[in-house]
């Protein structure tokens, strides 16, 4: 477990290194001759309030240490969680890293990169020998944020932020057995899932609707009209089993009917297609909830997790899916 200075393996170091979670910033400057050069850094770290300042190494080898070493100015941007390509382009020695960027600064200032999570105008303040890194100390001459999330890197892979404090995130003792299933993820899952679509259980009772109608309506909002086949296959992945009995009920109550294009497949009535989009703005209302008390940063995360349950337990998609995410 503990190594001394003599016995270091650099991927070992490294990795343990890599135990402290950062952001993920890019630093960019202008060479003399105009060009504009970058980098992905993880190194940044803020070093003083009054006066503001901060901090970031480069590696001796890099491309771009001689251009930052007779730059005056610099701009760091703390990258958004959706910046993760932008991240992997400037990590890149030799790329073309700013083609088809849009930016936000004149040509003959250290270019500013759109759309990140923060953004810190910076003037050389000195510049330190670091080993095989120079370290670069820089006074903060403005910035700017805004409330997109951060994106991580930490154990050597970006990662999403989700904030540990709140009564349901503590872990309750674990010696009891209300402690076991209260952690289980299926049974929070479960729980979860029930609780969000509680939120539009009300409009779908005023539009005579059960939970099988909600799904089977919702997906011919998505695609219309569908054989009974297709739409049994497609709503199997939320686990629901619908059987002829539910689409005879949805067309007796005059919410589905049969395709004058294609016989035997169904669609929205005028009637069915309204009563959906009722239940459908309700759930956009129930959305727009959950993202306002959980954060973005927190939204953002929570959907990642989810996804990745997902595809851990089935990674099939149905074709419909595809499609859309091909479109
Ligand atoms: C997440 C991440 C963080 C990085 N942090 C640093 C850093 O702090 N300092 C550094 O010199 N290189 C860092 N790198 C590597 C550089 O981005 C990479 O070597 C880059 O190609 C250097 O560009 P250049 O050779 O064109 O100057 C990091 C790479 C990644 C993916």
């Amino acid at each position: 477990m503990q190594s001394t200075a003599a016995t270091f393996d650099p991927k070992d170091f490294r990795r343990a290194l890599g135990m402290f979670g950062t952001g993920v910033t890019i630093v960019t400057t202008r060479a003399d001759n105009g060009e504009p050069v970058g980098i992905t850094a993880n190194s940044f770290n803020s070093v003083s309030l009054e006066p503001p300042m901060v901090l970031w190494s480069l590696a001796k080898n890099a491309r771009s240490l001689p251009v930052f070493q007779n730059a005056q100015t610099w701009n760091v941007h703390i990258l958004s969680n959706e910046q993760e390509a932008l991240s992997n382009r400037f990590a890149r020695a030799g790329e073309d890293k700013f083609s088809g960027l849009p930016l936000d600064s004149q040509d003959s200032h250290a270019p500013l990169l759109q759309d990140c999570s923060a953004r810190f105008q910076c003037k050389t303040a000195f510049q330190y020998d670091g080993g095989d890194h120079i370290i670069f100390v820089g006074k903060v001459t403005g910035y700017d944020a805004t409330p997109r999330p951060p994106l991580l890197y930490v154990t050597g892979g970006y990662a999403l932020a989700s904030r540990k404090s709140g009564e349901i995130a503590s872990e309750p003792a674990a010696d009891t057995n209300r402690a076991y299933s209260e952690n289980l993820i299926g049974y929070l899952l479960g729980r979860a899932h029930f609780q969000v679509l509680n939120g539009i259980r009300k409009p779908m009772s005023e539009q005579g609707m059960t939970d099988t109608d909600f799904y089977v309506m919702s997906l011919l909002t998505v695609q219309q009209p569908q054989t009974p086949e297709q739409i049994a296959s497609h709503v199997d992945y939320t686990g629901i089993d619908i059987g002829s009995i539910a689409l005879q009920s949805l067309i007796a109550k005059g919410l589905l009917e049969e395709s004058p294009q294609q016989p035997k497949a169904l669609q929205l009535t005028q009637q069915g297609n309204e009563s959906i989009l009722h239940v459908l703005a309700a759930a956009k209302a129930v959305e727009a909830d959950i993202i306002d008390s959980l954060g973005e940063m927190e939204a953002a995360t929570l959907r990642n997790l989810l996804k990745k349950a997902i595809s851990a337990t089935d990674p099939g998609l149905p074709k419909l899916w595809q499609a859309r995410a091909a479109a």
